[in-house]
């Protein structure tokens, strides 16, 4: 599975670093620390931006403009880039957005399928691919920086964020991310690389425990928890905030086996920037590990790219805000993802240097590193992007790529009798379910909004669209959200297509994976009405369904495919074959949920890793 376009690889040129050191040479402390310092694009205003010579800007999730065009992420991003350019020493700011399943926070971007999906092809030429597109769209609108990909490696699947994760599977997860770093990447002709990386989260954000995440936030309140609107009673009963951002209870040996390979591949790579985790390790933040941070990841592993924190989070290492950025500077965090209050930390950092509470030396070492990046994405010379490339935004050559995706990521786990795939001749077909039909539920989290969200969000294609532009012209197609159809109704084929709203990070923790009384009644009812049922599972993760299991004549697992849902119909109707590989186990019960109970329980998975029948 080598990459079908072997690129030229960046390398680091002494003629850069002599550049820095000339700049750095100029820097006052104050020109320093602006560049360590990243705000939220609606914190800030533009003229602040060169006041406090601000080094870093980011859109959190849904961090959009208003109206949510290319276009205007292209103004948004370039109207706080100019004023950077005035500066005394003129030094680019470098923006950066979650653009992790393509440009996602984009309206008319392609999405692509989530990572979890991405492991299911087992396609590293194929991500790369991917990756060389979410450059294209990311440059369009002067965005340099992607914070992807997540290099996690799930252990728990309750866990909100399994879904960002390639696989359980440390080799696959190395293969899949340097991939994408390859991809996002790639190095121009003129010798530079088109979009900055960023691996996230180290170290260990999936071996989290449950339970560990509430029990810290009790020790040291912080901002992380905050809820969607439900009380403390109702998140508590679902399980949310229960791991993500928890405690990693496992000793070195595992941590170094089983979590930091990806880390090594990515760096190996070419990985510019690694995100710190929000969870703790050996009784410490990750944010406060200076063993992890400088000693293992800068000096063993040779890393000389920039390490950034995560939003807010310096502020969960300690209640006293000077501490908590004493003790992130020094664990060797180079630049700070505030993201809010800019003015106070940068006060802060400037006090502690002044204390000798932080030396000189590191501040000067964050500062090259930052400019370091810069240089090796071109920012200097290409402050803006690409304009020429907003056309291409959402373009129907990106979205080919992400219906390959869809089509290569389905995964065959039931097929009694050959029921598929299906013939496009028949008579009468059953679609039942709301995901059949919904762009926004087939995203998933981080798609327009940090959350997600149900409904026509964004352009692109539903299953069901995929479904009526595939079969005959006389195919009769009765769709049912409820997958209530009247008495008269009966056809040889129904299919069901059960789904998870959207969710992202902790607000997706779940106590209970178990397929919901909603989701049971949408197998029962179009139950009566076919021979045949072909259920399609869109979730960002493995559901307990051993006991519906029999109910199904098919069972296809389809992820959060994103906004080519026609890539479904591909395969459904033969057009491909079934060729996705589960890259996550298939819990039969929540007995065997996290991975260790999995290990130790007397009975096999329902599926395990590499489960999948393929077709022809
Ligand atoms: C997430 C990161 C993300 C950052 C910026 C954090 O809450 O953990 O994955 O890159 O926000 O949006
Ligand atoms: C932002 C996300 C971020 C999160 C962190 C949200 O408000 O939109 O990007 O990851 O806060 O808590």
């Amino acid at each position: 599975m080598s990459p079908s376009n072997p690129k030229k690889t960046y390398t680091r040129s002494p003629a850069i670093e002599k550049q820095i050191d000339d700049l750095l040479a100029k820097m006052t402390l104050e020109e320093k620390v602006g560049q360590i310092t990243m705000v939220e694009t609606y914190s800030i205003e533009p003229e602040q931006v060169s006041e406090y010579f601000i080094g870093g800007l980011l859109s959190g999730g849904g961090g959009n403009p208003d109206p949510n065009t290319p276009e205007n992420w292209r103004k948004m991003v370039t109207d706080l880039q100019k004023p950077a350019l005035t500066t005394r020493l003129g030094i680019p700011a470098i923006y950066g957005s979650d653009a992790v399943h393509g440009h996602n926070n984009v309206k008319g971007a392609v999405i692509f399928p989530h990572n979890i999906a991405l492991g299911a092809t087992r396609d590293a030429d194929l991500v790369q691919r991917i990756g060389q597109i979410t450059a294209k769209e990311c440059l369009a609108t002067s965005v340099h920086w992607a914070f992807a990909p997540a290099v996690s490696v799930p252990m728990d699947v309750r866990w909100g964020r399994s879904y960002e994760g390639f696989s359980q599977d440390t080799d696959l997860v190395s293969e899949m991310g340097v991939a994408l770093v390859q991809g996002l990447q790639a190095t121009s002709d003129a010798g530079h690389m088109n979009v900055l990386a960023c691996a996230k989260h180290y170290l260990a954000d999936g071996a989290t425990e449950w339970g560990s995440k509430r029990a810290l936030a009790e020790a040291v309140p912080d901002t992380n928890t905050a809820t969607a609107g439900l009380s403390e009673q109702a998140e508590e009963d679902l399980g949310q905030w229960q791991i993500d951002q928890g405690i990693s209870k496992i000793d070195e040996a595992e941590l170094r086996a089983k979590h930091l390979p990806p880390y090594i591949a990515a760096i190996e790579a070419g990985v510019q920037t690694v995100m710190v985790s929000y969870s703790s390790w050996g009784g410490l933040k990750m944010h406060a590990q200076r063993y992890l941070l400088t000693d293992v990841l800068k000096q063993e592993l040779g890393f000389d790219g920039l390490v950034v924190s995560d939003w807010m989070g310096i502020d969960q290492i300690d209640p006293d805000f000077y501490t908590s950025v004493v003790t992130s500077i020094n664990a060797g965090l180079d630049m700070i993802m505030v993201p809010y209050d800019f003015r106070r930390f940068i006060s802060t950092l400037l006090e502690a240097v002044q204390n000798g509470d932080i030396s000189q030396e590191r501040i000067d070492d964050a500062v090259r590193r930052i400019l370091r990046v810069k240089f090796a994405v071109n920012l200097f010379e290409q402050p803006f992007g690409d304009e020429s490339l907003v056309a291409q935004v959402g373009s129907s050559v990106h979205r080919a790529v992400a219906r390959e995706a869809v089509r290569k990521s389905l995964v065959l786990l039931k097929n009694d009798a050959d029921s598929l795939p299906l013939s496009k001749d028949l008579p009468a077909l059953l679609v039942a379910g709301q995901g059949a039909n919904d762009i926004g539920i087939q995203c998933g989290g981080w798609s327009i909004t940090w959350q997600g969200e149900v409904g026509a969000t964004t352009t692109g294609t539903t299953l069901l669209d995929g479904i009526r532009d595939t079969v005959s012209k006389n195919t009769t197609i009765h769709y049912a959200l409820d997958g209530a159809f009247t008495a008269d109704i009966h056809t040889e084929v129904g299919i069901a297509v059960l789904h998870v709203p959207p969710y992202a990070e902790g607000f997706g923790d779940r106590y209970d994976l178990a397929l919901s009384n909603d989701q049971i009644q949408l197998l029962d009812n179009p139950r009566k009405h076919c021979n045949k049922l072909v259920v399609i599972l869109i979730a960002g993760r493995p559901l307990i369904s051993t006991e519906q299991l029999p109910k199904m004549d098919a069972l296809v697992m389809a992820w959060l495919p994103g906004t080519e849902g026609n890539g479904v119909a591909d395969v459904l109707f033969g057009d491909y074959p079934f060729t996705g590989k589960l890259p996550f186990y298939w819990a039969r019960s929540m007995e065997q949920i996290p991975y260790a109970a999995m290990q130790t329980h007397p009975e096999k998975p329902l599926f395990e890793i590499g489960d999948g029948i393929t077709s022809s």
